[in-house]
């Protein structure tokens, strides 16, 4: 593809500056809401970065979204590292996380570690690990070695077989208070944004109440969480299989995969992406 057909080129290029970890803290302690989208690729996140997007994850749904996977588990560390550089060399501003995989970080902070370099040195920004509880000391061993770190909640899809399918979780008093206090620790241990995945939107409004320096990131988790992800496939409606309940189809009433984009970050920003009524559980 020449430059002139560039899909970007009818977009003004951003004038803003890249998204720093700062940036992003600076923006949660005003409650500036952020706008996550994942990419697989140099096309769409330089689309999408144009478009103002505030993160991109390169996650290990592509397993599912590129790969034709049932479940993000065959994903290996180095399919995340061959995303990450794509998506690293078509992003400018952009802050980028990058999903540790399954079975890349579960034997301990070493292989945590090794597994972080990887992701970083492709040119992710942040590393995602799914879980609560045993991560806590993995998340503590990464931030003090200058890696930030996203943590993630909920429905952990690594942990679907375990989980007995995508469904809701922490849906019981019990189950809530156990995830309460994983986010805490999390927090603790130094991460600065956590991936709530399909839980009841009150408690991650509880959640997002409570927790003082870890901005959480909902989907599937209600209207108050300090900002939203959905997968960029499902809300392009492009998916091709029954989407969940806290999709919204975005290219529905859009004139290109621009303005869908557009409309994403500015419907998360103003607050009306997710509707509870709609969307959460
Ligand atoms: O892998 C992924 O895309 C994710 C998001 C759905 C949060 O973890």
């Amino acid at each position: 593809m020449s430059a002139q057909s560039s899909p970007t080129q009818s977009i003004p290029s951003p004038e803003r500056k890249p998204i720093s970890l700062p940036h992003l803290r600076k923006m949660h302690a005003q409650g500036e809401k952020i706008a996550v989208l994942t990419a697989y690729d140099a096309t769409f996140a330089a689309l999408a970065d144009a478009c103002g997007i505030d993160a991109l994850l390169v996650g290990d749904s592509l397993g599912m979204v590129l790969q034709g996977h049932h479940s993000t588990l065959p994903v290996t560390l180095a399919d995340m590292v061959y995303h990450m550089q794509c998506v690293a060399r078509g992003n400018k501003t952009a802050w980028l996380i990058g999903d540790l995989p399954y079975g890349s970080y579960h034997t301990g902070p070493d292989q945590a570690y090794r597994s972080s370099c990887a992701l970083m040195q492709a040119g992710a920004h942040m590393v995602k690990l799914e879980g609560g509880g045993w991560t806590t000391a993995l998340v503590e061993y990464l931030v003090t070695r200058g890696i930030p770190v996203c943590g993630h909640l909920g429905l952990t899809p690594q942990s679907v077989h375990a989980l007995g399918g995508y469904r809701l979780q922490a849906k019981e008093d019990s189950a809530a208070n156990k995830l309460k206090r994983e986010a805490t620790d999390l927090e603790s241990a130094g991460a600065s944004l956590c991936v709530l995945e399909m839980v009841p939107a009150v408690l991650a409004a509880e959640l997002t109440n409570t927790l003082k320096t870890m901005a959480t990131i909902g989907i599937g988790a209600g209207q108050q969480c300090s900002g939203q992800v959905l997968v960029l496939h499902d809300m392009l409606g492009i998916t091709p299989m029954k989407l969940p309940r806290f999709v919204r189809n975005f290219m529905q009433d859009s004139t290109s995969v621009q303005d869908a984009i557009k409309r994403y970050v500015s419907a998360v920003k103003e607050g009306s992406f997710p509707d509870n009524a709609v969307h959460a559980y």
